[in-house]
């Protein structure tokens, strides 16, 4: 990943991942990987979540779709690592994270639109940092992996980030503001103590 496009999405993301979850992450790695894959999967469905929800904005709808397909491989290329390493499926609940950004999303339109791209934005950019993060400390082949999903990552970022700029009524002022806002309850969630270790946990207790 270029270091302007690091920069970007450090710049985004305001407060940085902290030493315990990144040492925390690396000792519990059966359990990331699986929710790693869960992760994809769920972007995949935020993805086309979107286009059912907003079916006329037709710019969005076609950008979601390639979005999940290129979710559902990612999806796809972590199971079949688990396979080759023998790391076995287990359940691993979903983290804090996404629920308690949408908390925070508006319930009006087109606001709540808004919000959910910059929201999307956030899982991207923060994604992208810690695969970053771990991508040098993790045995192979999942340093390799990791890597080879920044630019994915950042990409996505950027398409969430677009795409609320072109339909919020205040542009790129109103989602500055509204970016604003939900960076604080996003470095809130990464930054203080969680009960459980996911991708996107604060750090654990
Ligand atoms: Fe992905
Ligand atoms: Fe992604």
């Amino acid at each position: 990943l270029s270091t302007s496009s690091r920069e970007t999405v450090a710049g985004f993301l305001g407060r940085p991942t902290g030493e315990k979850w990144i040492e925390a992450a690396i000792r519990s790695m059966t359990i990331l990987v699986v929710d790693h894959a869960n992760c994809e999967k769920k972007a995949a469905a935020t993805a086309m979540s979107l286009m059912n929800r907003y079916p006329t904005r037709d710019n969005m709808v076609q950008r979601m779709s390639r979005l999940a397909r290129e979710e559902l491989r990612h999806f796809e290329q972590v199971t079949r690592l688990m396979r080759e390493t023998n790391i076995p499926w287990q359940p691993v609940s979903a983290s804090r994270y996404a629920s308690g950004l949408r908390a925070v999303a508006s319930s009006s339109e087109p606001g709540r639109l808004i919000d959910l791209l910059v929201i999307g934005a956030f899982i991207e950019a923060r994604s992208c940092e810690r695969f970053g993060l771990l991508a040098p400390l993790v045995a192979a082949p999942f340093g390799g992996f990791y890597r080879s999903l920044l630019a994915s990552e950042s990409r996505h970022f950027t398409h969430y980030l677009d795409l609320a700029c072109q339909f919020a009524p205040g542009g790129e002022v109103e989602v500055g503001k509204r970016a604003a806002r939900i960076r604080q309850v996003e470095n809130a969630l990464i930054g203080s103590p969680d009960r459980q270790l996911r991708f996107h946990s604060g750090f654990p207790v």
